[in-house]
């Protein structure tokens, strides 16, 4: 295996993990886990699963730019000459990071502490915002893997 398709492999295995997990969670889980269980059960559920699946997120918040960088000096010899769209995907990966990141940091905190005192109503107000935010990331990242299958000419 050369190393371009080293970093290619880890790169779009990286996409997937994150944007597939969000995927699931945004489309599959969430209406499944209203439909299935009461508040408080399910704000304990999202306790449980949003760091189980942040650890992956992490992965793929470093791996990316590491691997993205590997294939623009690879493939286009620098970033000034790298197409449009690549400069694009580095653009809403920023966004990615910056959202995941206040989730990760400011609201999962609160909505741990929100359940850890049983303050219900609390926990589904943090609740709807982390889904706000979560949907975004799904729409962005899926938006970033179109932008670069298509790899418009621009
Ligand atoms: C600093 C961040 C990033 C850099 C520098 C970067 C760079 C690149 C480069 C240079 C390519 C190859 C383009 C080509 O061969 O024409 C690529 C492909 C790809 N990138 Fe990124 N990328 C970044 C972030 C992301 C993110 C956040 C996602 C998705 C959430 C993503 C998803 C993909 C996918 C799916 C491909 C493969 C497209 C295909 O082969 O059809 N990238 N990226």
């Amino acid at each position: 295996m050369t190393a371009f398709a080293l970093f290619y492999t880890l790169h779009v295995l990286a996409a997937l993990v994150w944007v597939g997990g969000t995927f699931f969670a945004w489309m599959i889980l969430r209406p499944a886990a209203v439909a299935a269980l009461q508040g408080p059960a399910r704000l304990q559920l999202w306790g449980e699963i949003f760091p189980r699946f942040f650890v992956w997120v992490w992965l793929a918040v470093v791996i990316l730019p590491i691997s993205g960088v590997a294939i623009v000096h690879m493939r286009f010899a620098g970033f000034e000459t790298a197409p449009r769209y690549v400069q694009i995907m580095m653009g809403l990966y920023v966004v990615m990071v910056a959202l995941f990141l206040r989730i990760q940091g400011l609201q999962l905190p609160q909505l741990r502490k929100a359940v850890a005192a049983q303050a219900w109503a609390d926990g589904a107000t943090i609740m709807g915002h982390i889904r706000r935010l979560v949907g975004i990331n799904l729409l962005i990242g899926m938006a970033v893997v179109a932008l670069a299958a298509a790899r418009p000419m621009f």
